[in-house]
């Protein structure tokens, strides 16, 4: 008998994405793919549709047009509820402000994409923080750390889960510039290692180069001009 071998499906895949706001048209038919390891970086002008097509990828919104896929299965058709419990397990966020609860500790935070998706456990949450450099505070409330460490517990519980992808929009936007190449650098160390895809949309080209390749959106689609960086400061 033949044996047919399918190959891992993309961590993430956005095809043919249309978004308009009124007579604004953000997203004119965008498509993008990530592979299981790969980092994907996102630059463009400010308003020209990097966190639109992020929240779009991370089912935070539902296109107008087109599908997302994560690891496989299309989700854009699943109604707000089954879509966020998946996304639990199969997403890790994070954002420019690191949206921890403060009225839980740094442990607790991490375990929180576990307890929702059932994945991970107290041990990998631990590992992680260890891994990001904050071994001994897995008790410390979010409240009294510095901006730095609180993007550090949220690249643990963006992994925590394992899951197929992690989206991240401006993760280091609010660090100076060695505390924003750090975190950059172990967000895309650690995904790695797990096999995560990452898409990382950032202004910096710093941090666009740690990424295996940089796509660029203007005017509602993906060019392939030299990026527009903002100059470094
Ligand atoms: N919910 C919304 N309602 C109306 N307009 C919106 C909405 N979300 C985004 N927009 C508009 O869509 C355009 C793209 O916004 P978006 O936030 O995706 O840009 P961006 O590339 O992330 O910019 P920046 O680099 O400044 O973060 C902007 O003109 C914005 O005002
Ligand atoms: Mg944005």
């Amino acid at each position: 008998m033949r044996r047919v071998t399918h190959p891992a499906p993309a961590a993430l895949d956005a095809r043919h994405l249309t978004q308009a706001y009124g007579p604004m048209t953000v997203l004119r038919g965008v498509s993008l793919s990530v592979a299981p390891g790969e980092v994907v970086a996102v630059t463009g002008p400010s308003g020209s549709g990097k966190s639109t097509l992020l929240h779009l990828l991370g089912g935070l919104d539902t296109p107008q047009g087109g599908e997302v896929w994560w690891a496989g299965t299309r989700v854009d058709t699943l109604g707000t509820q089954v879509r966020a419990a998946r996304r639990a397990g199969q997403l890790g966020l994070v954002f420019q402000h690191h949206y921890l609860l403060d009225d839980l500790n740094v442990l607790e935070n991490v375990l929180l994409p576990c307890r929702l998706s059932g994945q991970g456990d107290e041990a990998r949450a631990a590992g992680l923080l260890r891994r990001v450099g904050l071994a001994g505070r897995e008790g410390t409330l979010p409240g009294v750390l510095s901006g730095g460490e609180r993007q550090r517990v949220a690249v643990a519980r963006a992994l925590a889960a394992r899951p197929a992808a992690v989206l991240a929009d401006e993760p280091t936007g609010s660090l100076d510039r060695a505390n924003a190449q750090a975190v950059a650098a172990l967000l895309v160390t650690l995904a790695r290692e797990e096999g995560a895809g990452v898409l990382l949309v950032t202004h910096d080209e710093r941090l666009a180069r740690h990424a295996d390749r940089t796509l660029h959106l203007l005017d509602g689609q993906f060019t392939d001009d030299a990026p527009d960086f903002e100059p470094a400061t």
